[in-house]
């Protein structure tokens, strides 16, 4: 599961909490922080605020992070456990895709379809 301890380890999503640092030690550790602020946001943050991704905001940063590894891992070709057809060289970026990849980040106010809708205009 991951939640709002979601970083990026070398643009790989990891969940720190869980993560011993002298593994990540040659490893570029980046956090929300170090993906944009308010007078610099990245595009996907952007898109949460305009798609209403985030409602007490909790868990935004951990599913920022998330959705910037996941759709590195999507561009990779890396299929989900929803996906149909697994050699395929272009793997649709669906709702059902982005849930499936998602699915470990937990928001409790249940912005769910904001955070998708985020993630397809971010994608984009
Ligand atoms: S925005 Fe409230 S828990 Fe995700």
């Amino acid at each position: 599961m991951r939640r709002l301890h979601t970083v990026l380890a070398d643009g790989e999503r990891i969940n720190s909490c869980l993560a011993l640092a002298v593994q990540y030690a040659d490893r570029e550790i980046t956090t929300i922080e170090g993906v944009g602020d308010a007078d610099r946001m990245h595009p996907l943050q952007a898109a949460f605020v305009r798609n209403d991704g985030f409602q007490c905001g909790y868990c935004t940063s951990g599913q920022i992070c998330s959705a910037l590894g996941m759709l590195a891992e999507h561009d990779a070709g890396a299929p989900s456990a929803v996906t149909e057809h697994l050699a395929a060289t272009s793997i649709e970026l669906s709702d059902a895709e982005i849930r499936e990849r998602m699915s470990g980040n937990l928001c409790r106010c249940g912005a769910y379809n904001g955070i998708v809708e985020a993630i397809k205009e971010g994608a984009r």
